[in-house]
This record gives structure tokens, sequence and C-alpha cells, in this order.
């Protein structure tokens, strides 16, 4: 714990925003591994881009090969894993980006506190990150059924420990801002669903 650090407050959260002419926020994919949320969170990342946004992904694989490649899968490296994203996350947003996390995410409490720590503010000037949880649900036989790099079949065979789904617990979200139900919903309806609701609420004006 570092001690004798005081915060050196800066330009608000709103006027960065007003030099950037957009609002920066999270959007946190969350749901099983081939559930599909890269793939969307990747086609949003593109598609807020053409819009002329400045937008970042934060994706689970790529991060945990650099700023988190200390951690495994336990439930202590999970819950360090999401505290360190969520941490991230609000920089970025706080940097008046559109920060896209996408990771399974597993423990609802986890989840609870990325968003708290969103609505956490450390001078009264400024307003809460907006945070939305974006659930790709999926059922775990469909997600195996996908399988694309065939890890269903190593936890299945014990060869992968403490696997989401197989050995290891999904918390569902239970009020998630965007409900994406995976095998149905083509990649393209669900960005479209995603901007609408960006749009509904306020958060872009393309
Ligand atoms: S999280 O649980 O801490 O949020 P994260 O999204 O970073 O997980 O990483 C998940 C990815 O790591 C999966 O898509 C999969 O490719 C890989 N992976 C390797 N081992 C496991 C495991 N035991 N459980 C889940 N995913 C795993």
């Amino acid at each position: 714990m570092a001690t004798n650090i005081t915060w050196h407050p800066g330009l608000t959260r709103k006027e960065r925003n007003e030099f950037r002419k957009q609002k920066g926020f999270t959007i946190w994919f969350t749901g099983l591994s081939a559930s599909g949320k890269s793939t969307i969170a990747t086609a949003l990342e593109q598609h807020l881009l053409h819009l002329g946004l400045a937008a970042y992904r934060l994706d689970g694989d790529n991060v945990r090969f650099g700023l988190n490649k200390d951690l495994g899968f336990s439930e202590k490296d999970r819950n360090e894993n999401i505290r360190r994203i969520g941490e991230v996350a609000k920089l970025f947003a706080d940097s008046s980006t559109i920060a896209i996390t996408s990771f399974i995410s597993p423990y609802k409490a986890d989840r609870q506190s990325a968003r708290d720590l969103h609505a956490a503010s450390q001078s009264a000037e400024d307003e809460a990150i907006p945070f939305i949880e974006v659930y790709v649900q999926i059922a775990v036989e469909d997600a195996e059924k996908r399988d694309p790099k065939g890890l269903y079949k190593k936890a299945r065979a014990g060869v992968i420990p403490e696997f989401t789904g197989i050995s290891a617990p999904y918390d569902e979200p239970e009020n998630p801002e965007i409900l994406i139900k995976s095998v149905e919903t083509p990649v393209e309806q669900a960005v479209a669903q995603i901007t609408k609701y960006l749009q509904d609420k306020g958060l872009i004006n393309v």
C-alpha cells in the first residue's frame, strides 16, 4: 500500500469529453468461452471507429499475453484479472474513449466491482462513467459444439482444470443492460442492437 500520495485534480471528465467531442464509457462483454463475445466486440470496435469515434478493445486472450501474464485461471487470479481490466477500462473511458472489454468475467462480484469502480468519482465535479454490461448468452452445450480452440474437449478430458462452464462456475448476469442470444443473433445484428442502445441513451450522437 502506498502512503503519502495525493490525487492531482486536472481537467474534469466533462471538460475532456467536450474537447474530444465524445463521451467515454465502458462496454463490458461477459459470456462463456466460444460464446462469440470477442467476435462481436471486434465488429463493434470497427463499427464505432468507422463512425469516427475513438474506441479500443481489451480482449481476454490478448491481455493475458501482456499486462496479466502473471495470472492463471484460479478464482483468485480471475478476480485479479478482472480487477485490473476494470481499472484499465476506466482509464480509457476517462480519456473519452469507448473502452470495450471482452473477458469471460465469470464472477458476479467481480463484474459488480468493475461497475462500482466506474461509478466512483475521485472529484466532486466528475460524473459516473457509464458502464454497459453486455451478456452474450449461450448454453454450455452450444459453446462446446463450437469449440473453436478445442478447449472444451481438453477440459472434458481433464487436461485443462477449472474450465469455465465445465469445472469452474459462470454466474449468469441477472440484469445486463444488453442481452445477446448468441446462437440466433448474427454478428451484424448484435452490433446494430448495441449501437441502437448507445444512441437511445445519448452515449453516441452518430
Ligand atoms: S476470465 O475468467 O479471467 O475472465 P479470460 O476472459 O481472461 O477469463 O480468458 C478466457 C480465455 O482463456 C478463454 O477464451 C480461453 O481461450 C482461455 N482459457 C484457458 N484456460 C481457461 C480456463 N481454465 N477457463 C476458461 N478459459 C480458459
